[in-house]
């Protein structure tokens, strides 16, 4: 990645580290689209993900979601940060269904979004703050 970026607080780099490197096994043979995706859980535990398509192309799984399922699977159920790298000409940013599946899981989290050229740290609940919450 380029030296030219500005340095992230260890924790974050760490996490856009991993999500590069997750990035290398995505299979994106439909889209060519690479994703890889690194979230910090609770007990500070890292998690990654990648984009996983399929020949139904609606089957698709997102990085985001493909690292969230990995840290529930391992008993984990709270997110701090996530970061999430592609190779985009414009940063990429969680899509929508990505979007709702992180709010189950994150207070306050900080979200990183980067490509070689570019990042952006922000609060996730800046891009997402109201979400869908399931209240009878
Ligand atoms: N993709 C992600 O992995 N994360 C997102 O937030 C948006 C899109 C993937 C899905 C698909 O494999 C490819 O990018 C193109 O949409």
């Amino acid at each position: 990645m380029s030296g030219l970026l500005p340095p992230l607080p260890p924790e974050l780099a760490e996490l856009v580290a991993r999500a590069r490197a997750v990035r290398e096994h995505a299979y994106a043979p439909y889209s060519r689209f690479l994703v890889g995706a690194a979230l910090r859980a609770g007990s500070g535990e890292v998690f990654v993900g990648c984009n996983v398509e399929n020949a139904s192309y609606g089957a698709t799984i997102c990085a985001e979601r493909s690292a969230i399922l990995a840290m529930v699977a391992a008993g984990q159920r709270s997110i701090t940060g996530i970061a999430v790298f592609t190779d985009a000409d414009t940063l990429a940013m969680p899509c929508g269904m990505c979007r709702q599946v992180i709010s189950e899981f994150q207070r306050d989290a900080r979200l990183v979004v980067v490509n070689p050229r570019e990042q952006r740290v922000l609060g996730f609940d800046e891009i997402f703050p109201e979400p869908f919450v399931l209240e009878r």
